[in-house]
């Protein structure tokens, strides 16, 4: 082990850094577009595994790349042989901070092309901030390359929209209640609740079956639709359709226990909407509108 990995300290790092830009602008937001090759070790998003789904700038940077540390099955193997074949590889499920932070460190410093390739997005469920902390306080400077989530992977699978007019005005990007969520903290009732929300849910295969009894025990409809895409975008892909009094066995059936999503509401069946204001009204007074509207 390094002296640098004996002396680390991630937590530290992280509320250091936190307390650093309590009252601060971090002065790269506005000098750098999302997007644009940085200096320092970018966190890449990998999309959802067809490695056609990876954007091309992540390409690029994984393509130049001495050493890719990369989140496991999560990341199709296809995408890394296909990019990467060259580059050293370390697999980050079950390395801690301590360990991952010097090795990714060093190897900068060592003049080495480091990415940190995440799944899908690494702003959804990715804990890409903490490692990014953790370097910056070792003076390393990171940046985010965005990816193609999950959630919109399943979307094209379904062939439908997350958002639909007059079906669902709002997403919500959740995870059910487990080792890291307190039931008072899993909002996945709330947003079933509200009927005009696509609730997408995350890191929550193995616990279908639990979440929607939860449902339909607090008195949810039955018939809610329901659709799990199990590894979306790769070739053993598959879908699921039911509602929330179904879904739970046929998952079992399945024997799904990991990598789906799980989208609740009817966008996922693609039913009961209406055309939208932009290709209607809209449109017929000129398109002379707000930005707003426009957006529509
Ligand atoms: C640790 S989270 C990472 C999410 C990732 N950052 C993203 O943006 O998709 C892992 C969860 O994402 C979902 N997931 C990741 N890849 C998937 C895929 N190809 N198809 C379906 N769900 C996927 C699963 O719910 C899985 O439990």
């Amino acid at each position: 082990m390094s002296d640098r990995a004996k002396t680390n300290n991630p937590q530290e790092a992280i509320n250091s850094e936190s307390t650093r830009w309590a009252d601060k602008r971090d002065p790269r937001i506005g000098e750098y577009t999302a997007g644009e090759i940085q200096d320092g070790i970018p966190f890449v998003g990998a999309g959802p595994g067809d490695p056609g789904l990876l954007t091309v700038t992540g390409r690029e940077l994984i393509e130049a790349a001495d050493l890719v540390v990369h989140a496991g099955s999560l990341v199709n193997s296809e995408l890394l042989d296909a990019y990467c074949a060259d580059a050293e590889r370390v697999n980050s499920v079950g390395k801690d901070l301590e360990e991952l932070v010097p090795l990714m460190a060093e190897a900068h410093e060592g003049g080495r092309a480091v990415v940190r390739l995440h799944s899908g997005d690494p702003a959804i469920y990715g804990a890409a901030l903490e490692q990014m902390d953790a370097l910056e306080h070792e003076g390393v400077p990171t940046y985010l390359v965005p990816g193609v989530t999950s959630a919109f992977a399943a979307s094209a699978t379904l062939r439908t929209q997350l958002t639909l007019n007059g079906v669902a005005n709002h997403v919500a990007f959740t995870r059910p209640q487990g080792k890291t969520l307190d039931p008072d903290e899993d909002h996945i009732g709330e947003f079933v609740e509200m009927g005009d929300v696509t609730t997408c849910l995350y890191l929550g295969t193995h616990a279908v079956a639990a979440t929607m009894d939860r449902l339909l025990e607090a008195g949810h409809d039955p018939e809610t639709s329901v659709a799990v895409v199990y590894h979306a975008s790769w070739p053993d892909e598959d879908v699921l359709t039911g509602t929330i009094a179904t879904i739970g066995e046929q998952l079992e059936e399945a024997g799904y226990r990991a990598s789906a999503m799980v989208v609740i509401g009817d966008a996922a069946r693609k039913v009961g909407y209406e055309r939208s204001y932009l290709y209607g009204d809209w449109a017929n007074r000129g398109g002379e509108s707000t930005e707003g509207e426009a957006d529509d």
